[in-house]
């Protein structure tokens, strides 16, 4: 078992905290939130509350964290938990910039810690089959990415939420959903080359804009055509197309309740093969993975290389969103 703390306990921190109390890999010793409301969450939960993360930190209980907090406090939050000796997983996105992810990387390695991240797409049983499948060569050479993670969770927040704010949510949605289909297109391309990004605000009151279309060319070849849109019903699908076949997941409902999937495979010449999947809880996945490889039982499924890839390609996202130009991804 490894023995975690839950940090930050807002929508996503109160979706992990029943999912590890029911693991046998993990855990739960304590949580963290400085907002006093959440101490109740805490006791219904039967956990011990404390609210800050310095205390989290000096607490020898607790091996490891789990970061659910707002997106400019992941670096220095990693880099203080692998200074503290403590593994890391975090959620997504690891950074805001690619010489954040460069220091928080660096922190693990330098301190021996594991670090994961929030990416529960790569733990769908369909996604897992759709990688293996596109790894091996059967369906040709991956040729272009399409995919689509749109979903209308954030129509109802007040106006002043971080999650709308251009600090800490850059691209609209691109760190709700966009950065999931580019952690999935850097897992099937590796290093992205250059970006364009066009994002509006076309059909809510988001701030920083609702709906986000990317262009990503990578440097060993391949594109990804990628859509993301806060505005407009849950939708998610994933496709490579390759020279000799192509393969396509639909995932029916957010991760955060997972309802099942399918899957279809298209070899040149032949009927496409459609397989449907039982729900199955991919973020709970991610954690276990998480803990394995912190107890040195198996390596993370997501590369360093790949954490840092994403987030490289992420901030030439924005800065293609802000310029209106192509831009290069810096690498
Ligand atoms: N993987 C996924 O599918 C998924 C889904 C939703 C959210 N997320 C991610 O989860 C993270 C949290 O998002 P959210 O929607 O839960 O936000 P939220 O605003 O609902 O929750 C954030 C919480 O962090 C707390 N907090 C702020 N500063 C803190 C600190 N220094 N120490 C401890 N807690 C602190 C806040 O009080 C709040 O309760 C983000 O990175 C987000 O992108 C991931």
């Amino acid at each position: 078992m490894l023995d975690v703390a839950v940090v930050g306990l807002g929508w996503w921190g109160r979706v992990i905290v029943p999912l590890v109390q029911t693991s046998d890999a993990l855990r739960l010793v304590c949580v963290a939130d400085p907002d006093p409301a959440s101490a109740a969450f805490a006791a219904q939960h039967s956990v011990r509350h404390v609210g800050d993360y310095a205390s989290v930190l000096a607490d020898p209980a607790a091996r490891a964290v789990i970061l659910c907090t707002p997106h400019t406090l992941h670096c220095e939050q990693i880099v203080a938990a692998a200074e503290a000796g403590k593994h890391v997983f975090c959620e997504k996105p690891l950074s805001l910039t690619r010489d954040e992810v460069l220091r928080a990387v660096a922190a693990c390695e330098a301190h021996g810690v594991a670090l994961a991240v929030g990416h529960e797409r790569r733990f769908e049983p369909p996604v897992i089959e759709a990688m293996r499948l596109v790894r091996s060569g059967a369906l040709g050479r991956p040729l272009q990415v399409e995919a689509n993670f749109s979903q209308d969770k954030f129509l109802g927040m007040a106006a002043d939420n971080w999650r709308m704010s251009e600090r800490e949510a850059p691209a609209g949605p691109l760190t709700a959903t966009g950065i999931h289909l580019l952690d999935l297109s850097v897992g099937v391309f590796g290093e992205a080359e250059q970006v364009f990004a066009s994002v509006r605000q076309l059909g809510s009151g988001l701030a920083n804009g609702d709906t986000l279309a990317m262009l990503v060319t990578f440097r060993g070849g391949g594109h990804a055509l990628i859509s993301a849109i806060l505005a407009t019903p849950f939708v998610g699908r994933f496709a490579v197309y390759c020279s000799a076949g192509w393969v396509e997941v639909r995932d029916r409902a957010h991760p955060e309740a997972p309802k099942g999937w399918t899957l279809t495979v298209c070899r040149r010449g032949e009927d496409p093969v459609v397989t449907e999947y039982a729900p199955a809880q991919a973020v709970l996945a991610n954690l276990e993975a998480f803990a394995a490889a912190a107890q040195g039982r198996a390596p993370y499924p997501v590369s360093r290389a790949d954490m840092v890839a994403n987030i490289s390609v992420f901030e030439a996202v924005v800065r293609a969103t802000r310029s209106g130009r192509v831009e290069a991804v810096e690498g």
